[in-house]
């Protein structure tokens, strides 16, 4: 198995496929970090632990001989603050003296098969003990009495790791947590760029890659959520690495709330990671015998690029993130009402869409916004989850039983987090919103947030939910969130409670949404925040797919679909196919196939020729699902650096299909365009579609297929299939 315990020297490895990770029980217990990188064989790394000579002004320890260990520059297992490791802190307590010196020291340790359950936060899972293994390591801080629990999930085949850590407070009195990050790695050299995924409403998770610096840098959410702006993800790969060579890092937090990621570079040039709850805006009060649980970080080396970070992810989440029926179950094709009809619909236009859809192949008509409370545009209702009879004017069941006869599955709309002002909650709870006593209430998109760290105010919302969800045959629900979170406060927490507001907030979240997947177990959950806010791997867990982005122009989809690639699967992307002009439908339908493929326009409005074209897109959708949904994904030609071509390709596990996908990105008549492929069998045959001709994988991977004779303009899509020749 994936740990193993070294007596002797007081060592534990954790081997992945890909990586060994190494830690060192010291001298007086400190739990020092040796080696996480490419797999290695031994374990008698001991001296890996000393960095740099020793340093004035570095603090060392009474009871070990002066020069030979520095808190300040060794490699930490878990640096906390303020006892002599002066770098970012993963660990800060608050005891009872208020002094915040933190301190943990190895006391046990066990090696459990399988991997524990995180309560109440969503987590990687295994089906069986074999597929994972878990160290724990008990720790304790003796002055504040805090035991600290360090776990480490390996995953032996699939070259990933995860970790978290649970606090319990084990004095007599309370303590606050004042910072527990759910990643801790110190790397001895600093020659590494970071890559992070940033963006804004429209044009999320666009990568971004800087070298590190001296000082620290990272990214972060206050916003309530794991936001638009920037994703829990972080990877820092080797300087030079591309998506083919070089060791790259990939680190990711599931977790939907405030959160950060950051790297410090010290005097010595070794670089810290950290990654966990955003401890700007958080604290946790633990009284005597009270635990927190940190949210788990996942961890991917790769010795071979970015594009097998990418894979090693894309297979984990597939494997042991996405969960319940919709993990092995084909997604249903479907088209949403909202591009198609914004807030203007009745039952019999929506009926009119499905039956239109039916003749195209479409599976499932979803009822976006508009179909509750009064609510005809964005400045009510939310919050009054009750059927508009004025719209569904036979009512709810009587649309789901008209769209079901035509054989279509049946979706809706929700955003069980929010209140508008004008909404009969809002009016009867006004004290329900989150707000600060005395300070006006932000708004955003016309509406509050309603305040889920309460569980009467949660319970009244899914009751709500419950009895629509439960009175007719939904097949998937789409869960939107249209703000973040200002004037953070709770109406009932009291003042040394109010920083766990935030946490305590997305805590009620899960608990809805784990409350939804177990009472409607076949319900298919997409989330979404205004496109793709609430982009992360807690999402995943409750929902398997996430509405990628609200901009559907598959130009500008191209950087957003490539950056969310780094570490999520196609399973997991919401892509469809919009009226939006600027390309045709082939261009449009081969960019929507990269992700769970649908349609976004209003289907009666399509001209015969492009019926025609999304006629022939469904058959591609059911030609390729399983090679898109379960194959591996090589990022050819990047969107913002080819400058002229962005290509990608799916190769399936058994690498006797593959589908390249090539858009031109800038016109160019006298260039060359050669496209190589990735990832075949050198041995293979392959025939292709593109020349009627038959080539080995090498040839194809090597020489690559010469495109330059065909007159492509801007935007035109070029697709290669290949099969093993029988
Ligand atoms: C934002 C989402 O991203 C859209 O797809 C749509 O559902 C609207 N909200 C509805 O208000």
């Amino acid at each position: 198995m994936g740990i193993y315990f070294d007596k002797e020297n007081n060592i534990f490895k954790l081997d992945t496929a890909t990586s060994s990770y190494l830690i060192e029980i010291f001298d007086q217990n400190y739990l020092l970090h040796l080696y996480y990188g490419a797999k290695i064989p031994d374990t008698n790394l001991n001296m890996l632990h000393a960095r740099s000579t020793y340093a004035s002004f570095s603090a060392g320890n009474e009871n070990i001989p002066f020069g030979d260990f520095s808190a300040d520059t060794w490699p930490m297992e878990y640096g906390c603050n303020g006892c002599g490791d002066f770098r970012i802190s993963a660990l800060q307590i608050k005891d009872k003296t208020g002094c915040n010196a933190t301190d943990i020291r190895y006391i046990s340790h066990e090696i459990i098969n399988g991997k524990p359950s995180l309560p109440g936060l969503p987590a990687l899972y295994t089906e069986n003990d074999a597929d994972a293994q878990t160290l724990a390591i008990k720790t304790l801080d003796k002055v504040s009495g805090a035991q600290v629990t360090l776990y480490y999930t390996v995953f032996e085949n699939l070259g990933a790791m995860t970790r978290w850590a649970v606090i319990e407070n084990t004095s007599d009195n309370a303590m606050e947590l004042e910072r527990s990050m759910s990643l801790c790695v110190d790397l001895p050299e600093m020659n590494y760029d970071m890559i992070t995924l940033y963006g804004r409403h429209n044009k999320e998770r666009t990568a971004e890659r800087r070298a590190l610096a001296h000082g620290i840098q990272g990214i972060a959410s206050k916003r309530g959520s794991s936001s638009h702006q920037q994703n829990p993800f972080m990877a820092l790969c080797e300087k030079g690495a591309t998506e083919d060579f070089g060791n790259c890092y990939g680190f990711n937090l599931v977790y939907s709330c405030n959160f950060l990621a950051e790297a410090e570079v010290d005097s010595n040039c070794g670089t810290r990671v950290l990654m966990g709850i955003n401890p700007s805006s958080f604290s946790w009060h633990l009284e005597a015998g009270e635990t927190f649980t940190t949210p788990e970080a996942v961890m991917v080396f790769s010795e071979n690029g970015l594009g097998e970070m990418s894979r090693i992810f894309h297979r984990l989440y597939n494997k042991h993130l996405i969960r319940g029926e919709w993990k092995e179950k084909k997604r249903p094709l479907l088209i949403n009402s909202w591009e198609a009809a914004y807030f203007s619909f009745d039952d019999d236009k929506l009926v009119a869409f499905a039956e239109k859809a039916k003749e195209l192949g479409i599976e499932m008509l979803v009822m976006d916004d508009g179909w509750f409370g009064k609510r005809n545009d964005d400045r009510s209702s939310l919050g009054d989850w009750y059927v508009n009879t004025d719209k569904l004017k036979g009512g709810l069941d009587s649309l789901v039983k008209r769209v079901n006869a035509l054989g279509l599955k049946f979706g809706i709309w929700y955003e069980p987090e929010m209140i508008s002002p004008d909404s009969d909650l809002y009016r009867a709870h006004p004290d329900w919103c989150i707000h600060v006593a005395g300070r006006e209430r932000s708004v955003g998109r016309q509406q509050y947030v309603i305040d889920f760290s309460r569980k009467d105010v949660r319970d009244a919302i899914y009751a709500q939910m419950y009895e629509v969800l439960s009175s007719t045959k939904i097949d998937y629900l789409k869960w939107d969130f249209n703000r973040n979170i200002t004037e953070a406060g709770s109406a009932i927490l009291p003042a040394e409670r109010q920083k766990e507001f935030f946490h305590r907030f997305v805590l009620g979240t899960y608990e809805i949404m784990d409350r939804l997947t177990k009472d409607f177990p076949h319900m298919l959950l997409e989330n979404c925040s205004g496109g793709g806010g609430r982009f992360d791997p807690g999402m995943l867990y409750y929902s398997p797919q996430i509405w990628t982005s609200d901009n559907t122009d598959p130009i500008e989809r191209l950087s957003i679909q490539f950056g969310t690639s780094l570490c999520y699967p196609a399973s997991t992307m919401g892509a469809h196919v919009s009226a939006c002009r600027r390309t045709g439908y082939d261009t449009k339908g081969a960019v929507a196939l990269w992700g769970t493929f649908g349609y976004e326009l209003d289907p009666t409005k399509l001209s015969p020729e492009d019926a025609c074209r999304v006629k022939r897109q469904v058959e591609e959708y059911h030609k390729y699902y399983d090679l898109i949904r379960w194959g591996d994904l090589y990022r050819i030609k990047n969107p913002e650096e080819d400058g002229f071509d962005c290509a990608w390709e799916f190769v399936s596990e058994d690498k006797k299909e593959a589908l390249l996908t090539v858009i031109v990105m800038r016109r160019d008549a006298m260039k060359n365009r050669i496209l190589r492929f990735k990832g075949l069998d050198p041995e293979k045959k392959y025939e292709c579609d593109f020349d009627n001709e038959e080539y080995c994988g090498q040839t194809l991977m090597k020489a690559g297929l010469n495109l330059s004779q065909m007159h492509l303009n801007d935007h035109e899509v070029v697709r290669v299939y290949i099969k093993e020749v029988d």
